[in-house]
């Protein structure tokens, strides 16, 4: 309120010329006789005897006490965003404009889709209802949705959590994970690899923990909250003469521009990394870890409109430069492009990678002179998707492994050195290195993968055509060949290493191990400087396995990360600790364990208990304190 004057007995605001409300009652002896008189009356004219006045009862009753700001409450449903909240938002973001993008600081594009909810959209959600209830089984049981693969809400900042052992200072800072949550129900069918990206996280300070849950705010999910329901494609759909439909159905949607795909379609359910001061959940979205460790979505990287292709989930970061080495794939050719990103996050010319046809290529790989491009026979082909009623991505047995060796700084393909060795799919590679002559790449590989055995439940068939074997495969330079040696049973996924190594020769792999419905039973060590013990039919210790960290009957894990005890390579390659993300189905809870990676000891250096459920999920990062600070200059 600004300075009063007296207005005869008002006092009135400066501004508007508002009344000041200050009524000045008297308790004197006066007030007090008209209470007694009113007694009186009461006592002889009122029925005291009468039921109670009906409006104080039941929920007219007053509340006495008042209510501070109680912040992120629970919503069933959504709540439409206004437009002025969104424009005062920007403004307060230091929000720009430049050719229609709108950017904040860091060249973030603000993600501002504008779908249309107008009669096309009621009709093409009226056709899809039609063919859902003409093709779908409805009755088919959606897998993913249940146990712990269900979704859960979000959860705000919980502080101050129990810590079983201690928490090492070289893990202040923010352990993520990232996973598949859908927020809205599926209209038919649902993959794991469907659901909006949801970061669970776990912030470290000074031997505290707090955890906190976010929705990667996406443009998918922005504009499926504007609808209030599903209406993007999804994978769980793309079988059959049904997945052909819901691909007209969404084409449909975007070319009547019911949806706006402006800013991409993707979930950001599968990884993260952190480069040039921005911790991004791939594809491209960008998350701020606030000081409470909350993570707040910025927005979309595009690299000022650079990038105008798909980006995988599995960039590499150069621990020595600094540079970010990256590549897309794609249905249309050039099927596969690699990309450079320089350390101020300035993204190089494209260099398109000719390959026959288009694959899934999950992966790549770098080493201090060269990219490792990974062109294997998982072959989109629609039309088996329609004949075969199976996944559009199908393993063709009769086809070679081809890995494209580039230099990795290359402007163009014509260097590349192609290797080929037999058939496989590779989903995770854990490092490379040159040695020689010869380019080292240490990878989990699978045979006969089909990605229709991730069903998700007890009894499906996976571990039959679905084994993931840590192998070493070398490609000569000089003659242009090729091998590969196995060095472990199966089944072994998510292969990571201590990250100061990326792109130089190192001698430890952390990988997780999966039982039959991929979920992860427990996480193992590998020493690449031992051999591996003949005679082996699964995974135990021994030979080059100097430790496994079994979770125990009931406990399923996700991706474990290497910290290291001390930034860069002083100290011992394995000197650190990994930290993973338990679920115990025995007692429903979720947790955070932190092993020692040196020793592998059954007993975890710390247990931090969660306060909510976290579902199985994909990728996870640490994010250290010293980059949470240089995020926050953002
Ligand atoms: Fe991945």
């Amino acid at each position: 309120m600004g300075e009063t004057k007296e207005v005869v007995t008002m006092e009135r605001n400066e501004e508007g010329g508002w009344v000041v409300v200050k009524p000045k009652p008297n308790k004197k002896f006066g007030g007090k006789a008209i209470d007694w008189l009113e007694k009186v009356i009461v006592k002889l004219m009122y029925k005291s005897n009468a039921p109670n006045c009906p409006f104080l009862s039941g929920n007219f009753a007053p509340i006495h006490e008042e209510t501070p700001p109680c912040k992120d409450l629970p919503v069933k449903g959504y709540l439409p965003h206004k437009k002025i909240d969104v424009e005062r938002k920007r403004e307060k973001m230091g929000m720009k404009e430049e050719n229609g993008v709108a950017r904040i600081e860091g060249g973030v594009v603000v993600v501002d889709p504008k779908p249309q909810n107008g009669v096309a959209a009621k009709a093409i959600d009226w056709v899809e209802w039609a063919i859902i209830k003409l093709m779908n089984d409805s009755t088919k049981p959606l897998p993913f949705l249940q146990g712990n693969f269900a979704p859960t809400d979000e959860t705000p900042p919980f502080k101050h959590l129990p810590v079983i052992g201690h928490l090492p200072e070289c893990l202040n800072g923010e352990f993520v994970r990232v996973g598949p949550n859908p927020k809205f129900a599926p209209v038919a069918g649902y993959h794991w690899f469907d659901g909006d990206g949801m970061i669970h996280g776990l912030q470290i300070k000074d031997g505290k923990a707090t955890y906190v849950s976010r929705f990667v705010r996406t443009s998918r999910l922005k504009q499926e909250e504007f609808f209030g329901g599903a209406k993007f494609m999804k994978i769980g759909d793309l079988k059959g003469l049904f997945g052909l439909f819901s691909v007209y159905i969404y084409m449909l949607r975007e070319k009547l521009k019911v949806l706006d795909t402006s800013y991409g379609h993707g979930t950001a359910n599968t990884a993260m990394i952190y480069h040039h001061g921005k911790l991004l959940a791939l594809h491209e979205d960008v998350v701020k870890i606030l000081e409470d460790g909350d993570l707040q979505t910025l927005g979309m990287l595009d690299y000022d409109k650079r990038l105008q292709h798909p980006f995988t989930a599995h960039p590499k970061v150069d621990p020595v430069t600094g540079e970010m080495f990256t590549f897309g794939y794609s249905q249309t050719p050039p099927f596969a492009t690699y990309r450079v990103i320089s350390k101020d996050g300035v993204m190089q010319d494209p260099v398109p990678i000719t390959i026959p046809a288009s694959v899934m290529m999950h992966d790549f790989a770098i080493t201090e002179n060269y990219a490792i491009m990974m062109d294997l026979p998982l072959y989109f082909r629609p039309k088996e998707m329609v004949k075969k009623k199976q996944l559009a991505y199908s393993f063709d047995p009769t086809k070679k492994a081809r890995f494209g060796v580039l230099p990795r700084y290359a402007k163009n393909e014509s260097l590349i050195k192609w290797f080929e060795l037999p058939n496989c799919f590779i989903f995770h590679n854990a490092n490379a290195w040159e040695e020689g002559d010869d380019v080292v790449l240490i990878t989990s590989r699978l045979q006969n993968p089909d990605l229709d055995a991730i069903k998700g439940t007890e009894k499906d068939e996976q571990r039959d055509g679905f084994t993931n074997e840590l192998y070493e495969m070398r490609f000569n330079m000089k003659s242009g060949l090729a091998s590969q040696k196995k060095l472990s049973e199966a089944a072994v996924d998510f292969p990571r290493i201590n990250e100061n190594y990326t792109g130089r020769k190192q001698r430890y792999v952390y990988g997780t191990i999966l039982n039959n419905v991929a979920q992860i039973t427990g996480v193992v060590k590998f020493d690449l400087h031992e051999e591996p013990e003949s005679g082996k039919t699964k995974l135990e210790v021994g030979g080059n396995v100097p430790g496994i960290f079994d979770l125990g009957p009931g406990r399923f894990g996700s991706e474990a990360i290497f910290v290291p005890r001390q930034p860069g390579t002083e100290c011992e390659e394995d000197d650190g600790y990994l930290i993973l993300f338990v679920h115990d189905e025995n007692t429903g809870k979720s947790s955070v364990n932190v092993i020692d990676a040196k020793t592998m000891s059954a007993e975890p250096v710390a247990v931090v208990e969660l306060p909510k459920r976290v579902p199985f999920g994909f990728h996870a990062f640490f994010v250290t304190e010293e980059q949470i600070q240089e995020q926050a200059k953002m």
